[in-house]
């Protein structure tokens, strides 16, 4: 029976392994992860990580070929196949602070991997990592082999949060990066022989190691770029008059382009984009590539200018000032159907909103109070560029109320912010809302859902990203 370890149960580890549990019963999969707490929770009724369809899986496999342990080096003694999924930060000091991968809790576990190991591996790359971590990998494990022959793949996840389980039972593609050697390529073989039971073959692409690991920073650049794009054009369509839905359906519809990721929004969160661009920045700059750096430095540049443009427009509206005003927040995911707040718009823009002495009401349906504090109050790593919206973290905790629903946190506010495209918000009872806030009430729809012209004749004022301004909006002087 072939032994599976995964190291490290966040939201890459987590549900890939399940789903690697559920779709080979005769593979005996161990999830490890040095964080007592995390073990425990994926053991409990409660998992660590909130993702639909993900509770249903776990409970089909845990017992049976899947568990959860804290015996790291236990089940990695045993496993013939490790796949490491821990945790691959932005560095926060020393060399390429801010922009290169932190590889601490990699060395650490590859070294682990070097020390309790008596018998041949496979080490797979699953977190992203810089271009050429392998090789590193490889030297640490290599001069602390004690005769063992280790082969390192690389095998990106792909999964987006929200969707990991449908993403994982039918990934568009699995990619397997792998030394061009007679071993490298079996090891390639035998990982492929375990996507075999359920991923098409036509799915599954070999590659070498430095094409698959440079192919996962471009997959979420260019995803990222493409987010930037269409958000560049919402500004420009709120300064001519054009409509940004309109334009990216014309887009959509090119199929030189394809549909996806046109949504223009108050911005791009979560834990990858950012990341792997100031990686990839990191990488350019490290081969004397500044050209190719700069380019993709823009890409951040526009999504800063996206939120801060946000939070100009809400205070320019409200007349200069938001100062003792109570405004609601409408989610603070990063996307909807996630209880992830890494890199979410919502900390810059509510940052922002009580760098200008807001009082925030937050509602969020997956989210807990105890995060978004601790997001509130924590100042972020921030990269070479101007830093824009840094509240003190003291006042932070004070002016900011955490609330069980939307009309609890709409109840007398001034202004409504809409910061993640949650279902609900849709449906909401807007007549309700308006009639229980201040007026005038505003709305400021970060995620384009709602259906602008019912709003304004309800009587909300409303700005909506890349359409056209409210008459109110439009007369009103805007601050440079
Ligand atoms: C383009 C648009 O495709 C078309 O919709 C518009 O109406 C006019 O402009 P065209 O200029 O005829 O059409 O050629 P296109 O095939 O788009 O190529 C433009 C340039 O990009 C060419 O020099 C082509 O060689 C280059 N190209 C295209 C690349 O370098 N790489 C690619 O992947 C695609
Ligand atoms: C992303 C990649 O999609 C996935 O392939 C990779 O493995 C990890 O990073 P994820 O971060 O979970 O997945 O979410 P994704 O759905 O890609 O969205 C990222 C951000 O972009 C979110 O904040 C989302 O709201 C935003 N977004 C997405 C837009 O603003 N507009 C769009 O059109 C699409
Ligand atoms: P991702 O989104 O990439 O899955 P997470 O932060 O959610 O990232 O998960 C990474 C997990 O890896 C964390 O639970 C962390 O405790 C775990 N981890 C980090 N280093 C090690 C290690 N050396 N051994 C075991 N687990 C580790």
């Amino acid at each position: 029976m072939v032994k599976i370890c995964g190291i490290g149960a966040g939201y890459v580890g987590g549900p890939t392994m399940a789903v690697i549990a559920l779709k080979c019963p005769s593979i005996e999969v161990a999830v490890v992860d040095i964080s007592h707490s995390r073990i425990s929770a994926w053991n409990s009724q409660k998992l660590p990580i909130y993702e639909p369809g993900l509770e249903e899986v776990v409970k089909q496999c845990r017992g049976k070929n899947l568990l959860f342990s804290t015996d790291v080096e236990k089940h990695v003694h045993e496993a013939d196949i490790i796949f490491v999924s821990v945790n691959t930060p932005t560095k926060i000091r020393g060399l390429g602070a801010g922009k290169a991968a932190d590889l601490t809790y990699w060395e650490s576990a590859a070294r682990m991997i070097a020390d309790v190991s008596k018998s041949n591996k496979i080490v797979v790359e699953k977190s992203t990592v810089p271009v050429r971590t392998a090789e590193a990998i490889e030297k640490i494990l290599a001069h602390n082999s004690k005769g063992i022959k280790y082969q390192i793949l690389s095998n990106p996840e792909f999964l987006s949060e929200g969707t990991a389980i449908q993403d994982l039972l039918k990934p568009d593609r699995v990619l397997i990066g792998g030394n061009e050697e007679p071993e490298g390529q079996k090891a390639i073989l035998k990982l492929k022989s375990v996507y075999a039971n359920w991923v098409p073959e036509d799915r599954i692409i070999t590659t070498n190691l430095w094409s698959a690991e440079l192919s996962k920073l471009a997959d979420n650049a260019f995803m990222a770029q493409r987010i930037s794009s269409i958000n560049a054009m919402s500004a420009l369509c709120e300064a001519t008059g054009a409509e940004v839905s309109q334009v990216s359906n014309v887009l959509c519809k090119n199929t030189k382009l394809g549909p996806k990721y046109l949504n223009a929004s108050v911005g791009f969160g979560g834990s990858c984009f950012q990341k792997d661009i100031l990686n990839l920045v990191y990488i350019c700059e490290s081969n004397g590539l500044m050209e190719v750096a700069n380019y993709w430095k823009e890409v951040i540049k526009v999504n800063d200018y996206q939120k801060s443009r946000f939070v100009n427009k809400v205070v320019t509206s409200m007349f200069n000032t938001v100062s003792g005003k109570k405004i609601a927040i409408l989610g603070f995911a990063f996307k909807k159907d996630t209880s992830d707040t890494r890199k979410t718009p919502a900390i810059d823009v509510c940052k922002g909103l009580l760098g200008d002495n807001a009082c925030l009401s937050i509602y969020d349906p997956r989210v807990t109070e105890d995060q978004i504090q601790k997001d509130l109050s924590m100042d972020g790593v921030e990269w070479d560029h101007p830093i824009h919206l840094q509240p003190t973290s003291s006042t932070t905790v004070k002016q900011v109320n955490v609330v069980g629903d939307a009309y609890e946190a709409t109840k007398d506010a001034h202004g409504i912010c809409i910061l993640t495209e949650w279902d609900e918000f849709k449906t909401i009872d807007y007549q309700r809302v308006f009639d229980n806030m201040q007026k005038p009430a505003f709305i400021f729809d970060g995620r384009n859902i709602l259906n602008v012209d019912k709003l304004r004749e309800i009587g909300f004022i409303v700005y909506s990203i890349g359409r056209p301004l409210d008459q109110w909006l439009k007369n009103t002087p805007q601050q440079a």
